[in-house]
């Protein structure tokens, strides 16, 4: 078992291998014990030398039979893009894991999980761990377009692993592959004909509230994972507040009657100089 006494200490790590995943996807793999001993949900602060420091969700790769950790990255802005070029042998730091991760309640027997972009990187590994549980899981995975679907030979290889077929669907947004539309219309139509116990989400933060009011609708309780700025990443800045909540330290995974008193939840986010901006539909 790691001992997790330092892990907010920054430390570095030598990158072992760089998957591509989509055009504008890369995972970056890398040795780290704590990283490995970290549950669905919680994330690292990676140190980008010599340009910033940024969250990221902790996964999980398989080389060559053994655990890795590892960060799958979109290049966005300067600092995303800096650490999607990074290539084997190259080193970045680490600090964490940090934040709480999705609970799974006990006699849990089935779950609806939607995912859209990078924030698959959780709901996959969650979904891994579900069904190795015998827990009936079914996934839907959002993307833009066909080309920037993530993880479906990772997902492919589960499903034939466990003797499932049907317990995955594809949506994008521009209909090139699998369901035309999105996420949270998908769930929608999946919804009407069969009752789910719990459904958690990551991904862009409108598809979350829109899973958050098919919840309500439905009366099915939510995890969602929230992003908010973050730089300190252990509750003392203040940079990620949501109302009176700290989402590095809060969360980042908050239920569904968290989420029902979080008003900025799916409304406002602050930039990095602390002010407010708006989601827009
Ligand atoms: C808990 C958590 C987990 C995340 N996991 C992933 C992941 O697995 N893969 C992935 O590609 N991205 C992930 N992100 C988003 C990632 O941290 C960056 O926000 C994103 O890569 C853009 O950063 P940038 O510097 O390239 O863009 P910039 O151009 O600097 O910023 C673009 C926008 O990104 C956001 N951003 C920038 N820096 C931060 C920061 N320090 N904290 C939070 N938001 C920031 C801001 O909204 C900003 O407006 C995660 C964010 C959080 C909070
Ligand atoms: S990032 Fe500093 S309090 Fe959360």
């Amino acid at each position: 078992m790691a001992d997790h006494t330092n892990t907010d200490i920054l430390r570095f790590v030598r990158i072992k291998k760089v998957i591509e995943e989509t055009p504008t996807i890369r995972t970056i793999v890398f040795e780290d014990e704590y990283s490995i001993a970290s549950m669905p949900g919680q994330f690292l602060m990676v140190w980008i030398p010599p340009i910033e420091e940024l969250p990221m969700s902790v996964g999980i790769e398989n080389v060559e039979s053994c655990k890795f950790a590892a960060v799958t990255v979109r290049k966005y802005g300067i600092g995303s893009t800096a650490l999607y070029h990074k290539q084997v042998g190259d080193l970045i730091g680490i600090r964490g894991p940090y934040g709480n991760c999705f609970s799974v309640p006990e006699n849990l027997r089935n779950a609806l999980l939607i995912g859209g972009g990078t924030g698959l990187v959780p709901l996959v590994r969650l979904f891994s761990n579900l069904l190795h549980d015998q827990i009936q899981a079914s996934l839907i995975m959002g993307a833009r377009t066909k080309d920037e679907i993530l993880f479906e030979h990772k997902v492919q290889e589960l499903l034939a692993d466990n003797n499932l077929s049907d317990t995955a669907a594809f949506s994008t947004d521009d209909g090139t592959y699998g369901f035309n539309g999105s996420t949270v219309d998908l769930a929608e139509s999946i919804l009407v004909s069969k009752k789910f116990e719990i459904m958690y989400t990551c991904g862009p933060e409108l598809m979350m509230k829109g899973v958050q009011k098919l919840g309500e609708r439905f009366s099915i309780p939510v995890e969602a994972s929230l992003e908010r700025y973050m730089k300190c990443a252990i509750g003392i800045c203040g940079s990620c507040c949501i109302n009176d909540k700290l989402v590095c330290r809060d969360g980042t995974i908050f239920d569904s009657m968290n989420l029902k008193q979080l008003t900025e939840f799916g409304f406002s986010y602050r930039d990095k100089s602390g002010r407010p901006s708006y989601f827009v539909s």
